[in-house]
């Protein structure tokens, strides 16, 4: 363990060249350990990386970060994991312009990194349950980003974005200041003061969506987020319907 202090708060981490998956990893250790201090996770190259709805996520050793951010819950304070996921989101798009200043990052709602229309990086929050009350006793942030396809496999490189196809930045260096600017973000999250620069960001607002959310499909256009980063659409029946969390399935030019 490295004892590391972001720019704002002291944090442990943990690094590993391979692990089935930091988010798992975390988990496991969040349930094995007391925890006191934000612990960070990071992996060379992850051989079961999973994305949301249990997708896999294309974990390479070379060309990618894989790292996962455990958040103790002290009390009983409720986490807001849609601000998280937003916040996560600006945060890291905020490091990677530092590294990339002429890639065209975009987010889509909610937890997608593009660059340049395609994806090239993920975030998957998941939070961490006592049995016993039932309250949030831990959350786990989850971050994949495809940086450099130079090493993926021509079928790979096809399918999967990636911010550039040959890199000579230190991937260690661009994961740090993923983790300072979580950090920053994470201090005062729940005001939300990042949606506007997460509205900015996104590819999704303004035009006519298509969000799946377990077996109920909604089709309007989107039209803002909530302080809760949930998403707003007009339907076309003139209602409007708030979705904390589902997925955007198509965007129609
Ligand atoms: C998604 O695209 O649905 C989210 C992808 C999240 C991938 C990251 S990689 C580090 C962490 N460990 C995992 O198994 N998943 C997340």
């Amino acid at each position: 363990i490295d004892h590391y202090r972001t720019t704002t708060l002291p944090v442990n981490i943990h690094t590993f060249s391979s692990v089935a998956s930091t988010n798992d990893y975390a988990k496991q250790f969040s349930s094995a350990n007391q925890v006191e201090l934000p612990q960070v996770f990071l992996a060379d190259t992850q051989t079961k990386g999973h994305g949301r709805l249990g997708r896999h996520f294309y974990s390479p050793s070379k060309g990618g970060i894989y790292m996962s951010i455990l958040l103790p819950i002290h009390s009983r304070i409720t986490i807001h994991s849609g601000l998280l996921t937003t916040g996560t989101a600006v945060s890291v798009v905020r490091a990677l312009k530092q590294f990339f200043a002429n890639a065209d990052f975009r987010v889509k709602w909610v937890n997608d990194i593009l660059v340049h229309n395609k994806k090239c990086g993920g975030i998957l929050t998941e939070t961490v349950t006592s049995l016993e009350d039932g309250s949030h006793e831990s959350v786990v942030v989850g971050i994949g980003l495809n940086i450099d396809s130079d090493n993926f496999p021509a079928e790979i490189q096809q399918k999967a974005g990636a911010i550039v196809t040959k890199s000579s930045v230190d991937k260690n260096r661009i994961a740090a200041s993923i983790i300072d600017n979580f950090f920053y973000m994470y201090q005062t999250y729940e005001s939300g003061t990042f949606l506007k620069e997460y509205a900015r960001l996104s590819e999704t607002l303004g035009k006519r969506v298509e969000v799946v959310m377990g077996n109920q499909t909604v089709t309007g256009v989107a039209d803002h987020f909530t302080h809760e980063g949930a998403l707003v659409i007009q339907k076309d029946s003139g209602q409007t319907a708030t979705i904390s969390s589902g997925e955007v399935t198509k965007v129609y030019l």
